[in-house]
């Protein structure tokens, strides 16, 4: 089902990679390297709308007209601990872009989200932002570090997730409807602690092997 502002990045590869990381027995390192491709896979959907514009260039045979990228620069803005993940693999496709961490946690016993580390690049007003928020399950945290990086000036921001729940993106968009987003799935509901179902479990755990 179609959801307004969001979109599902159905690519085959993105699916099956995504249902390798679901399964539980998937090692550290594989779920690592998956998320990291699946991050590219995802930036290459998130960045399909940027404006180009033609460039005189000249190649081995002659002159010609060509397009390269053109208005806002990138910055990713990775939420701490599993944006990171994401990270790596949507720099190597887009290099130039900057890095705005964002360090939030959320509180285990409320789920709201407490803020512990920001440093973002002092232009964010003229770039475009992509949040990397891999698992958007209530939505606190996203709409929290979406706050936060308009508090900082950001005016044009879209969200890069891998899987996100319908309840997470409701609320999010309650906040921030301006704010598009891009994952891999969305999936059934979240259970009374905050998680994704079906989900892959902490995503952030399963990265780093902290469980
Ligand atoms: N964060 C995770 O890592 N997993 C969930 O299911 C929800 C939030």
């Amino acid at each position: 089902m179609a959801i307004k502002g969001v979109t599902i990045v159905d690519h085959p590869l993105v699916q099956h990679k995504l249902t390798l990381m679901r399964k539980k027995d998937t090692s550290i390192k594989s779920f690592r390297e998956l998320l990291k491709e699946i991050g590219g896979l995802v930036c290459y959907e998130v960045t399909r709308d940027l404006p180009l514009e033609d460039v005189e260039i000249e190649t081995p045979m002659q002159a010609m007209r060509a397009p390269q990228l053109a208005g806002k620069k990138m910055v990713f803005a990775p939420i701490l601990r599993s944006g990171m993940g994401m990270l790596d693999g949507m720099l190597e496709l887009a290099p130039a872009a900057r890095v705005a961490h964002i360090g939030l946690y959320r509180d285990p016993a409320t789920l709201e989200c407490v803020e512990y580390y920001f440093k973002a690049p002092a232009d964010l007003a003229e770039r475009q932002v992509v949040v990397i928020d891999p698992m958007l399950a209530t939505g606190n945290t996203a709409i929290a570090a979406v706050d936060r990086l308009k508090e900082a000036g950001a005016k044009s921001i879209r969200m890069a997730c891998l899987l996100a729940s319908p309840e997470g993106i409701s609320k999010f968009q309650g906040h921030h409807p301006g704010v598009r987003i891009w994952t891999a799935a969305v999936d059934e509901r979240l259970n009374d602690h905050g998680y994704i179902l079906p989900g892959l479990g902490d995503a952030g755990d399963r990265m780093y092997g902290t469980r």
